[in-house]
C-alpha cells in the first residue's frame, strides 16, 4: 500500500500516492488532481515539477552527485572513453566485449556523409552559427536515413548514425566557415581521432592529436554525455512524446541547448573572461557588479539549478584543465584569471548564500580553447557530448508503451470579454 499524501481544499479531503524513487527521492503524484479537484498546478520554470520518472541519469544536487545508470560519474571519468559511456547511457549497462566492437563498428561505417549533403554546406552564409548548421543537418540527415527503430538492433543503428555522423557535421561546418575543405572521417581511427582529424587535418598537413588532447576530449565529452531533464533534454522527450522519429527529436534538442543560460554558457564564460582581461578590471570589481541586481549580468559558468554544491564535473574539469595545459606547456591567461574568480566568488557572501559554485562550463572552455576549438564550436562541441543523454531519454519515451502527449496546462491570465470589431471601429 503506497503512502499518501492529503490536500485539503475548499473544505474537501483529497488524496494524492506518493512516488518514492530508488535513491529515495520523493514526489506527490498529482496526475488525477484536475479531474478530482478542478485545480491545476503552477510551476514557473519548473523547479518543483517531476516531468517523468526516468532511469537514464541521477543527480542529487545539494550533495554534489551525479550518476550514470547508477554508476557515479567520478568513476566513469578517465576510466570509460566517450563511446563506452554513450553505449551505457543509451542501453543501461557497461557494454561487453563485443558490445563495444560492434558499437565502434556502426561508428565508423556511419561517420561519412552523403555527398548531397555536403554540398549544402556551401549554402550556409560563411559566418553561418554552427548550431543552426547543426540542427538544420541533423534534420536533413533524417530525410537519408529510413527511421526504423523497432528492435534495439535498430535503435543501436540509428543511435550510431546520429552519434558518428554528428560529428562529421559540425567538422564539416567549421571547414565550410573557415573556407577550408571539407575532410573526409578515416576508417582506420577512433571516435575521438576522427573528430580532431576532420577539424584540423588539411590536404597537405594531416593532424596528429596528442595523447592528451584526445583524452581531454573523451572526457570532456563523457562528462556531458547526460544531465537528467535539463532544457535541452526535456525539448527532445516533449518532441519524443509526438512520437516524432529520433532525429527530429535531436534537432531541436540543439535548439534548446544553443541558449546561453544553458549549452551557450561555455561561450558567455570565455567572452566574460576575455572582457574582464582586456579592460583591466579587477576581478573584485567585477564581482561587485554581478552582485548588483541593477547591472543585469550574471557570473557565467556559476549557479545551476539542480547543484546547490560543486557540480562534480566542474572539478574533475578543472583538475584535467591543469593537467592539459601543464602537458602541453600552455600558459593561459584566462586560466589564471578562472581561478581567481573562482576564489572571490566562493569566498564572497553573496554567492555562499545562495550556493552558487562554478558549473561544468566555468572549465569547459579553457579545455575546449587549448584544443585550438573556435569559440562558436564550444557549443557543438557540448551537443556531440549530450547526444548519447537526448537518444537515452528519446528511447525512454519511444519504448513505454503507456506513454502520452506531453501537453501542460496554464493559468491564463490575458483580457477577457473582448469582442472583434470592424477595422474603421478600432
Ligand atoms: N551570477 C550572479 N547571480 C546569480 C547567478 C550568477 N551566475 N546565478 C544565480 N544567481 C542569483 C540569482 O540572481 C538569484 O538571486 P536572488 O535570490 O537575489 O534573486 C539567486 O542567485 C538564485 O538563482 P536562481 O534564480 O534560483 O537560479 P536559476 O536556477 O533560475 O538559474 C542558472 C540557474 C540559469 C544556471 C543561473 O545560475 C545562471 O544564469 N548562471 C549563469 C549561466 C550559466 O553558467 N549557465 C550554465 C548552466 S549549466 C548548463 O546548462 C550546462
Amino acid at each position: 500500500m503506497s503512502r499518501m499524501a492529503k490536500l485539503e481544499l475548499d473544505g474537501k479531503v483529497y488524496e494524492l500516492p506518493i512516488v518514492e524513487g530508488t535513491e529515495k527521492e520523493l514526489a506527490i503524484d498529482i496526475s488525477t488532481l484536475r479531474s478530482q479537484t478542478g485545480y491545476i498546478t503552477l510551476d514557473d520554470g519548473y523547479g518543483n515539477t517531476g516531468s517523468c520518472k526516468s532511469a537514464v541519469t541521477f543527480i542529487d544536487g545539494d550533495a554534489g552527485i551525479l550518476r550514470y545508470r547508477g554508476i557515479p560519474i567520478e568513476e566513469i571519468a578517465g576510466k570509460s572513453s566517450f563511446v563506452e559511456t554513450a553505449w551505457l547511457v543509451i542501453f543501461g549497462r557497461l557494454p561487453t566485449i563485443e558490445d563495444r566492437e560492434r558499437f565502434s563498428q556502426l561508428l565508423t561505417d556511419n561517420s561519412r556523409l552523403d555527398e548531397s549533403m555536403l554540398k549544402q554546406f556551401a549554402g550556409f552564409p560563411p559566418n553561418g552559427h554552427p548550431m543552426a548548421i547543426l540542427s538544420a543537418m541533423i534534420n536533413t540527415l533524417s530525410t537519408h536515413e529510413r527511421q526504423e527503430a523497432n528492435t534495439e538492433a535498430q535503435v543501436e543503428a540509428l543511435a550510431a548514425t546520429l552519434i558518428s555522423k554528428v560529428r562529421t557535421i559540425a567538422a564539416a561546418s567549421y571547414k565550410a566557415s573557415v573556407g577550408e575543405p571539407i575532410v573526409y572521417p578515416r576508417y582506420d581511427l577512433k571516435y575521438v581521432e576522427n573528430f580532431l582529424h576532420m577539424m584540423f587535418s588539411v590536404p597537405y598537413r594531416e593532424y596528429e592529436p596528442t595523447p592528451e588532447v584526445t583524452r581531454a576530449l573523451n572526457l570532456f565529452l563523457a562528462l556531458h554525455a547526460d544531465h537528467e531533464q535539463n532544457c535541452s533534454t526535456s525539448t527532445v522527450r516533449m518532441v519524443a512524446s509526438s512520437q516524432a522519429n529520433m532525429f527530429a527529436s535531436c534537432a531541436a534538442g540543439v535548439c534548446a541547448l544553443w541558449g546561453p543560460l544553458h549549452g551557450g554558457a561555455n561561450v558567455a564564460v570565455i567572452e566574460m573572461l576575455e572582457f574582464i582581461k582586456a579592460s583591466g578590471m579587477p576581478v573584485k570589481e567585477y564581482v561587485a557588479k554581478v552582485k548588483d541586481k541593477q547591472s543585469n549580468i550574471k557570473l557565467m559558468g556559476f549557479g545551476h539549478r539542480v547543484y546547490r554544491n560543486f557540480d562534480p564535473r566542474s572539478k574533475i574539469l578543472k583538475k584535467a584543465a591543469d593537467d592539459m595545459l601543464a602537458s602541453m606547456k600552455i600558459e593561459d591567461p584566462l586560466l589564471d584569471l578562472s581561478v581567481e574568480l573562482a576564489e572571490a566568488a566562493l569566498t564572497d557572501d553573496y554567492f555562499v548564500e545562495r550556493k552558487l559554485y562554478p558549473n561544468v562550463d566555468f572549465y569547459s572552455g579553457i579545455i575546449l580553447r587549448a584544443m585550438g576549438i573556435p569559440l562558436d564550436m564550444f557549443t557543438v562541441m557540448f551537443a556531440i557530448g549530450r547526444m548519447p543523454g537526448w537518444i537515452a531519454n528519446w528511447k525512454e519515451i519511444h519504448d513505454d508503451p503507456k506513454g502520452r502527449i506531453y501537453r501542460p496546462r496554464q493559468v491564463y491570465i490575458g483580457q477577457t470579454g473582448e469582442h472583434w470589431a470592424p477595422r474603421e471601429e478600432r
